[in-house]
């Protein structure tokens, strides 16, 4: 696995305390004695995106994947948000970090990359993760090859937001932040 990001990022770290009600994500605050925790949205990574910046950059970008998270994080900030930013290329792993995020996260932002097309595994841990999902690609799967046409992911998503390169990123967490808002 990498972690992409400074020490923040992690689970454990990444979870911002306030103190006192907070009306704009009351919803999902867990309560742990005088204080107030926030979950942290999970942002992961699938096959390869650690190659971004140099790889295909005329579909997926310029940006490097640790830019991403480092735009992403402070993005979240601004709603009063943090982030666990991660990427894999082991399916496994993918599920493991889904998994990790029905107790620690507030919601998931998932870029599974190929295996938004074939996983049946990720498809069965996000519909197990009752949680806001939002679904992000780069480039416009739709608009490319026809195998890219499908996607396992969408099929649970919450949202779907794809073709913006790394602004994709951005627009999801805008999204989360309103998405976690309207939790029962
Ligand atoms: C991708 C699109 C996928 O089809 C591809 O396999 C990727 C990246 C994107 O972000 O555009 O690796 O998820």
């Amino acid at each position: 696995m990498s972690d992409l990001s400074p020490p923040p990022h992690r689970a454990s770290a990444a979870v911002a305390t306030i103190r006192g009600f907070h009306p704009a994500f009351g919803v999902s605050l867990a309560k742990s004695g005088k204080q107030n925790k926030v979950l942290p949205i999970y942002v992961l990574n699938g096959p390869t995106l650690n190659l971004l910046g140099t790889r295909e950059p005329e579909i997926y970008g310029t940006a490097t994947l640790a830019e991403i998270g480092r735009l992403t994080a402070a993005r979240a900030k601004g709603h009063g948000l943090t982030v666990v930013f991660r990427q894999s290329n082991h399916e496994g792993e993918l599920v493991d970090w889904i998994q990790e995020a029905r107790a620690k996260g507030c919601g998931v932002i998932l870029n599974a990359a190929a295996y938004t097309h074939t996983s049946l595994a990720i498809h069965d841990a996000l519909k197990a993760l009752d949680k806001p999902i939002i679904e992000v690609h780069l480039s416009n799967p739709h608009a490319r090859e026809p195998f890219r046409h499908r996607s396992f992911v969408s099929k649970v998503a919450t949202g779907v937001i794809c073709g913006l390169k790394e602004q994709g990123y951005l627009a999801a967490v805008d999204a989360m932040a309103v998405l976690i808002k309207r939790q029962p």
